[in-house]
């Protein structure tokens, strides 16, 4: 089983490489940004040529929520054109496509857990083009899982528990919001589940599985309880402040809720994936510290 790894710079790329060693029997093909560029059609093709792979996981994406704002055109070519080119040439190659989205395709005036039936309405640029790029998707290749998750975070790349731990050395007070609220994830999990899926799905001659499931850590909390527990789980003592959105003001708005209701994927992958999701606070806690 050959499984294609695209944006494998990126902190689910390496989580996925990370856990690679533990799966002997699948052949994983990790590409960075240098070694295949989703926006290049041909560059595209060339590489399933080449690898014929059973499974694409697609963990490139433009992911800067803010300057997004700023620049369009780069967000869309990444997160539209290039969920596009893989749609199509997954297509080509009767690959199927598992694509990663966001709980920023909605925009968080819900009070209970999204599910996958909920109607999207992005707030910002980077939300827009992840569900331009799902419905390029949907409308291309029927053989693909869209994953929507949420906060994700991890001992690799940028994300928000490492900008914390950087402003923690830098800073004696920190104000983090405390008024939106989801569900932190750990890239290694969500990389566990993202190999499942595959394991899970390769022995089925045909499936009729493929879809939008939304996967997430259990549990829900603020931003600012969030950084509470990072900083809990380091041992760093400092002045953290709650603040209201308000009070920190973003290019991009962010959903003021955004928790993931998980169960459609716990009750198609059963006991395999339900039974391995753990609380964000034991997988915070659990975190490699560096
Ligand atoms: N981070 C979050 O909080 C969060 C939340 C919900 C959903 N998601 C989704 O989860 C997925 C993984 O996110 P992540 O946090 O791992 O993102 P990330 O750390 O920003 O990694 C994205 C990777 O994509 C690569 N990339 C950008 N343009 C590319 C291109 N044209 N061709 C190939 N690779 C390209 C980047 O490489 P370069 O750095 O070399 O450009 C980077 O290594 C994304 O789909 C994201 O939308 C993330």
């Amino acid at each position: 089983m050959v499984v294609l790894v695209t944006g494998a710079g990126g902190q689910l790329g390496q989580s996925l490489q990370f856990i690679a060693p533990n799966y002997p029997d699948i052949q994983f093909v990790f590409c960075d940004s240098s070694t295949l560029d989703i926006t290049n059609l041909n560059n595209v093709k060339q590489l399933f040529k080449q690898i014929k792979p059973n499974f694409c996981i697609n963990a490139a994406a433009y992911t800067a929520v803010d300057k997004a704002e700023s620049e369009p055109e780069k967000a869309y070519l990444i997160n539209v054109v290039g969920a596009k080119n893989l749609a199509t040439v997954c297509k080509e190659f009767d690959t199927i496509l598992l694509h990663i989205s966001t709980d920023f395709v909605f925009d968080g005036t819900k009070k209970t857990p999204y599910t996958e039936e909920d109607i999207p309405n992005p707030e910002g640029v980077y939300g827009q083009t992840k569900l331009d790029g799902e419905q390029a998707i949907q409308e291309i290749w029927h053989k693909h899982f869209i994953i929507r998750t949420s906060w994700v975070y991890s001992q690799f790349g940028n994300n928000f528990m490492k900008t914390m731990l950087r402003l923690a050395a830098e800073r004696d007070k920190i104000s983090v919001v405390n008024d939106q609220i989801g569900t932190p994830t750990n890239a290694v999990d969500l990389a566990e589940v993202l190999v499942k899926i595959c394991t899970s799905i390769f022995h089925l001659p045909s499936s009729n599985l493929f879809g939008i499931y939304n996967f997430s850590n259990e549990g829900q909390c603020s931003w600012y309880f969030f950084a509470k527990k990072i900083f809990e789980f380091n041992n760093i003592k400092i002045n953290l402040e709650p603040i209201p959105t308000t009070s920190f003001p973003t290019p991009a708005k962010r959903p003021g809720y955004s928790v993931l209701d998980k169960s459609k994927i716990k009750n198609t992958f059963g006991p395999e994936i339900s039974g391995g999701v753990k609380y964000w606070e034991t997988s915070l806690n659990e975190i490699e510290k560096e």
